[in-house]
């Protein structure tokens, strides 16, 4: 069962990756950037790949040649099952307000194709809302 860890700003974002992150992770992160939060977990697991539908992937090659960047849609879900790795754990920043469907049905759609042990989002609105939530049991 994949676990969901939710976070505001870049700061809880990053700061999760020491505990989450293990060497023998092959991560996936939508959202790169300028590939600065890629460029961590590159240090913690054994794989990463950068994906990001904007134009910086220009400059995140630059800046880390070392790295592996595509320019990639995260909803192209077909695009991402193409690439030739299994991830185990995704990170996901492609806005952190973005309205709940959409970061609900990012989340959903990892989830079902991929399977990965954790994802990890940033999503503020997502946080506060789940932060009024309380689940019962039963
Ligand atoms: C806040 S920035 C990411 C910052 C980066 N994760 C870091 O820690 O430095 C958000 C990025 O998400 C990208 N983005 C937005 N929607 C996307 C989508 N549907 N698929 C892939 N990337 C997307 C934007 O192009 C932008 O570069």
């Amino acid at each position: 069962m994949t676990k969901f860890i939710i976070t505001k700003g870049v700061s809880e974002y990053r700061a999760t990756i020491p505990s989450c992150v293990r060497p023998s992770d092959t991560v996936l992160e939508i959202g790169f950037a300028w590939g600065t939060t890629t460029k961590i977990l590159s240090h913690y697991c054994k794989k990463v790949v950068g994906i990001d539908k904007g134009k910086s992937f220009f400059t995140a090659v630059k800046t880390y040649p070392e790295l592996e960047f595509h320019q990639i849609d995260g909803f192209s879900i077909s695009q991402v099952l193409a690439l030739p790795y299994s991830f185990n754990k995704v990170y996901i920043d492609i806005s952190g307000c973005r309205d709940l469907f959409t970061t609900i049905k990012i989340l959903k759609m990892y989830e079902s194709a991929l399977n990965p042990e954790l994802i990890v989002i940033k999503a503020s609105k997502l946080k506060r809302f789940v932060s009024q939530c309380e689940v019962l049991l039963s």
